[in-house]
């Protein structure tokens, strides 16, 4: 198949990545922080490996600060409902994914509130000064994607932490769409807290993700339980990343995230990067020209977008050109609300939705012109039907 869903789970993944899922399953994988054998021990140490290699892209001073989790929901569901209390108030941009959309509605049972701040594609400073307005004197956490997993726009992630940090506000970037891909350096930023998923730009299996705490403020945990460490204490463990880590947990799939994130680390974010807005720009401009394709987006650039492009053609629905790409063309993509109905409302395409197309480290030139030439004929087709 020629993939283009690189947005929903990227496709292939690294040899590397399947090779090291297959060793912990087939070599070493016993019970990490469990035992004292050396088949646990290994296991802990490859888990440590990916808290290393993890903090090292991250500019994260502390690899204990690395916590697992099972995909980048469930980190945003522990610093929101670990965070947040009674009677607080958040603010989160206008593209959010329904990971954080969804919690914060949950929350609202509980007397905490949220406002959104518009993202205004390509103008940083109306962005930011959106957020300033919504501020109020109980707002405690400000929740923001770096990329939009629909339309590619990145926003100003370092201007609205340092806006945070001068308010006292915690600041929680959602990475899903932007890690391994855009530079992300937690060292010399104002962000508090980074969720990101494991499966995506690096390279892990599904099931895997990432919170990484970048401040003294620890969220309360949302599950608690065994974690190797402290038995006899009935209370859950403060250290960490023990106070997040409780029950067993995915080491074949953590052996494929540290060889995922070591990919990323050896090819450089900024080479990744450069090569899949070469990709994206290319199809965009493709798209661009031809006949009835509604682009939503400007040309992807450096400053605003991450290698996404979401798209429809005119008069027929995204989920009609998806399966017809599938059908005939033997090409993969996501079409519909992308779980990010807000994201939709923003671009105006909450009714129709968008197909999306989004590039990988595996994405070719030629993958890029047999999908635009699918479009270029689907779309010529569709006219031709429409005027019989
Ligand atoms: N959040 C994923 C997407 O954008 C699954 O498709």
């Amino acid at each position: 198949m020629i993939y283009f869903d690189n947005g929903a789970t990227t496709f292939p993944k690294p040899l590397s990545v399947r090779k090291a899922i297959n060793e912990a399953m087939s070599d070493y994988g016993a019970n990490p922080g469990r035992s004292g054998h050396k088949m646990s021990v290994k296991s802990s140490e490859i888990m440590y490996s990916c808290r290393d290699n993890a903090a090292k892209l991250f500019g994260s001073e502390n690899p204990e600060n690395i916590i697992f989790t099972l995909n980048c929901t469930t980190a945003l569901n522990t610093v929101i409902k670990g965070i947040l209390k009674q009677g607080d108030h958040a603010v989160i941009s206008s593209l959010e994914h329904n990971a954080v959309v969804r919690p914060l509605e949950t929350l609202k049972k509980n007397k905490i509130e949220y406002s959104v701040a518009e993202c205004v594609p390509y103008d940083d400073e109306q962005t930011i000064e959106n957020f300033r307005k919504q501020f109020k004197s109980n707002t405690k956490l400000v929740i923001c994607t770096h990329a939009s997993n629909v339309f590619g726009i990145k926003l100003p992630i370092e201007r609205i932490g340092a806006l945070c940090r001068l308010n006292g506000i915690f600041f929680c970037v959602d990475a899903a769409q932007s890690a391994g891909t855009a530079d992300i350096n937690l060292s010399d930023s104002c962000i508090d807290f980074l969720c990101t998923a494991g499966h995506k730009g690096l390279y892990g299996p599904m099931g895997t993700g990432l919170l990484i705490i970048n401040c003294e403020t620890t969220p309360d945990s949302l599950i608690q339980g065994g974690t190797g460490s402290d038995s006899a204490n009935l209370n859950q463990p403060e250290i960490l990343p023990d106070k997040y880590e409780s029950g067993t947990p995915n080491l074949p799939g953590i052996a494929g995230l540290n060889a995922g994130i070591k990919f990323v680390l050896n090819k450089k974010t900024d080479r990744i990067y450069n090569s899949e807005l070469g990709l994206a720009r290319m199809l965009y401009k493709r798209l661009e020209k031809a006949e009835n394709v509604i682009l939503y987006t400007k040309m992807p650039e450096k400053s605003h977008s991450v290698p996404v492009i979401s798209f429809n053609i005119k008069n027929t629905e995204s989920e009609t050109v998806a399966k017809i790409l599938n059908d005939s063309y033997n090409i993969a993509v996501r079409a519909g609300l992308h779980c990010a109905p807000l994201a939709h409302k923003s671009f105006g395409t909450q009714d129709t939705g968008t197909v999306r197309a989004v590039v990988s480290a595996f994405t070719t030139k030629n993958d890029v012109v047999y999908f635009a030439n699918a479009v270029n004929r689907i779309s010529k087709n569709n006219k031709q039907k429409k005027t019989i």
